[in-house]
């Protein structure tokens, strides 16, 4: 059973292997530490019980979800990374446990409208794993994923560079804060602005 505890700087240390998966996000060191100073309460791990021999067991990382709050109008939590060791895939840990719980905190302690989060249009896993969980596509950020500059909102889709930005709406918001039809509704990250 898995067991959900605040992350701490040391769990940097544990979790390269993680962090390897070519979807994970990986951010600079001070990003991971700015999270964890400003916005502790989103930013946990899953750990399960593994047994070295019948007497020693121990702790391993299975998981991480790390996010903020922002926005004032649009009251909101974004979730900037969530991932899961190869090993425990597949056994409901994101959707059981690490989202699960984001969106719990979300709702009744910060209180947001909304969640969203960017998801690699081609990272189709994850995508169906959100939308089986409530998430709905809001917009397509063309080139979102794209390090070579600028972006120009005449270019067909690229799912490879293109993330689709997805929102669950909470209690407080009661739907007004999602649209129909996102999939087909394309933007510049530069123009994604919260009121
Ligand atoms: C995407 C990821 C977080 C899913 O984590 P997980 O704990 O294995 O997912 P869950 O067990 O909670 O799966 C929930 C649902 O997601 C979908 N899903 C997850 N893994 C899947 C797979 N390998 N094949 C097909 N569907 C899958 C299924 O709909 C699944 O429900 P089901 O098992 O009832 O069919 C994990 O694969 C991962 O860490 N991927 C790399 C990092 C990543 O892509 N993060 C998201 C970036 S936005």
């Amino acid at each position: 059973m898995s067991s959900l505890n605040p992350f701490e700087p040391s769990d940097l240390f544990v979790t390269q292997n993680i962090n390897l998966d070519p979807f994970t996000e990986n951010f600079p060191l001070f990003f991971y530490l700015e999270y964890l100073i400003f916005h502790p309460n989103y930013f946990f791990k899953s750990s399960e019980t593994s047994n070295y021999t019948d007497y020693n067991t121990h702790q391993r990382v299975s998981g991480y979800i790390m996010g903020k709050v922002e926005g004032s109008q649009e009251y909101h939590s974004h979730i900037s990374a969530v991932t899961i060791d190869k090993m425990y895939r597949r056994v409901k840990i994101s959707s059981n446990v690490l989202l699960d719980c984001f969106k719990k905190i979300s709702d009744h302690i910060s209180k947001v409208k909304f969640i969203d989060l960017f998801v690699k249009c081609d990272n189709l896993l994850a995508l169906s794993l959100y939308e089986k969980i409530g998430y709905k596509v809001f917009r397509r950020v063309v080139g979102y994923y794209d390090v070579n500059g600028p972006q120009n909102l005449k270019r067909p889709n690229d799912d490879a560079l293109d993330a689709f930005d997805m929102r669950i709406s909470l209690e407080r918001d009661n739907g007004e804060s999602l649209k129909n039809g996102g999939k087909n509704s394309r933007c510049l990250a530069e123009n994604i602005v919260f009121t």
